[in-house]
């Protein structure tokens, strides 16, 4: 009888503890995407933005990684969208019109409004180089 109830006891306290687990896992920013930043990101995969450029440290090494361009000191909005008007001797010029850039820009916003851990020093590999 003893037996049957530490191991009542014993399940009780592995099902709260799993509950309160994952829900803490689950718990991120919330940001929500805008009609602009999803337009953006379709425009991400569309011109194959990640074959050269990391976002959340996945992609190609050959631009760098965009996931805190925004907040980066001395990058940001009108910085990123000169680089995507003009393009530069190593990235290439798509030609997008200006509601392109825009969407890009919202996208790359959302991306860094996500990014909570990524900025965190010391969490990541990566912000460490
Ligand atoms: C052929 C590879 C390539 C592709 C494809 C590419 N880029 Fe780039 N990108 C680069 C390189 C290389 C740089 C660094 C340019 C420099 O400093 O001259 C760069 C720089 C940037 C920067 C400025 C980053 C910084 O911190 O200096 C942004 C923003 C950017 N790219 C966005 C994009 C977006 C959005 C797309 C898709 C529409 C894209 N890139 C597609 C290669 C690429």
């Amino acid at each position: 009888m003893n037996r049957l109830i530490v191991f009542i006891i014993l399940i009780l306290l592995f099902l709260s503890f799993t509950a309160y687990v994952y829900t803490l896992g689950t718990e991120g920013p919330n940001v929500k995407m805008s009609d602009e930043s999803i337009r953006g990101k379709l425009l991400f995969q569309k011109y194959n933005c990640t074959a050269c450029h990391q976002i959340y440290g996945l992609g190609g090494y050959l631009g760098p990684d965009l996931t805190t361009e925004i907040s980066q000191p001395g990058k940001g909005e009108a910085y990123a969208a000169a680089l995507l008007k003009n393009g530069s001797v190593r990235m290439p010029n798509f030609h997008l019109s200006e509601t392109e850039i825009k969407e890009l820009v919202e996208f790359l916003k959302y991306v860094d409004a996500t990014a909570i851990t990524y900025k965190n020093k010391g969490t990541s590999p990566i912000m460490n180089q």
